[in-house]
């Protein structure tokens, strides 16, 4: 039967095709598809803290409303790509604890603090355009409920890049203090955001397979030197400067040159060592635990409604 089962596989990999939850898969897909899903999924549910850090300082009710819901929205995503993972048989608490027990990875950005009112328009602007970056060709990814997930996905998140562009907008059209700190939270956004797309190609170890099956469209490099293309043109129209002065496109290999990414920070912020990993894990264990009391309800009624439908 695996060999029936790895042969209908390959064939469906071949067409380009899309895996559902009931194919016959070869566990190292199903292993890969758990890491990165889940992984996903976390950074969504970590990546609500730097922003909510915000919403009770937010300048204006607009601005506070549109927060909130931009927060909601993550949360959403996080619950989607949680319920992707467990479709490949990963178990929902297994995921929660390794995250509130250190153990599991989220994306690195999250891990930076969110100092001044300009940050949420920069993470707007830049954190959420790699993310839209990264995720438009994960739409396609060869694992159907992961692809599904993603187009929803990315219709909220062109909503978050561009609310937190219009941040940025009218901060540098504003006083000069004002667009001073909306150019200084683009100064400490620009290099993790570029960092988000993963390790330099050569140092991606899950990248060859991950392109093989469909599930990694593009290399990492590729899209990060898109993502600087698309920004080195929308800086203009902010009136701001990206802070990377090697910032340029290069006529010969039509790509995008960006300065050198400190790859050693990267390391350190994954490992836990960045600037906000002990906080970002902390708030999470409070909220698992302020939350128990809603999980035991809902269990509870369950059990009871199921209960009765055996009467
Ligand atoms: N932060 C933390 N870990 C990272 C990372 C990052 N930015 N980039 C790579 N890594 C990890 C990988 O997980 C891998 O470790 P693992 O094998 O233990 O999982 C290791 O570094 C080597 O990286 P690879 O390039 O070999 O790994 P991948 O092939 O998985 O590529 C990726 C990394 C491009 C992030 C890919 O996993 C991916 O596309 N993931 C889905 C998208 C995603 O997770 N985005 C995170 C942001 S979500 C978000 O921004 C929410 C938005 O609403 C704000």
């Amino acid at each position: 039967a695996d060999d029936e089962g790895r042969a209908a596989f390959d064939a469906i990999i071949a067409a380009d095709g899309r895996i559902e939850p009931r194919d016959w898969m070869p566990d190292d897909y199903r292993k890969t598809l758990i890491r990165q899903v889940s992984q996903h999924a976390h950074s969504e549910i970590i990546g609500m803290q730097p922003e909510a850090n915000w919403i009770s300082r937010a300048p204006s009710l607009k601005r506070k409303a549109i927060l909130m819901a931009k927060v909601q929205d993550e949360a959403g995503h996080g619950l989607y790509l949680y319920s992707a993972a467990e479709t490949l048989g990963a178990s929902r608490d297994s995921m929660v604890e390794a995250l509130i027990e250190g153990k599991a990875k989220y994306s690195s950005i999250f891990n930076y603090p969110t100092k001044q009112w300009a940050d949420v328009g920069a993470i707007g602007w830049l954190v959420d355009g790699a993310a839209i970056m990264n995720q438009v060709p994960l739409c396609r990814a060869s694992y159907a409920p992961y692809g599904r997930a993603m187009v929803r996905v990315c219709k909220e998140e062109s909503f978050h890049q561009r609310q937190g562009f219009e941040i940025l907008l009218s901060l540098a059209n504003g006083t000069p203090a004002q667009k001073a700190m909306a150019q200084e939270a683009v100064d400490r956004f620009y290099a993790p955001a570029l960092m988000m797309f993963g390790p330099p190609d050569d140092a991606s170890p899950n990248s060859t397979q991950s392109m093989e099956w469909h599930i990694k469209r593009f290399s990492n490099d590729d899209l990060r030197q898109r993502f600087v293309g698309m920004i080195a043109e929308q800086v203009k129209v902010l009136g701001l400067t990206l802070p990377d002065p090697e910032l340029r496109f290069d006529e010969d290999s039509k790509k995008w040159i960006h300065k050198e990414l400190d790859w050693v920070e990267f390391m350190d912020v994954i490992k836990g060592n960045g600037p906000c990993n002990a906080q970002r894990l902390e708030r999470r264990r409070e909220a698992h635990e302020d939350g128990a009391w809603v999980r035991e309800a809902a269990a509870a009624y369950a059990a009871k409604q199921s209960k009765k439908m055996q009467e």
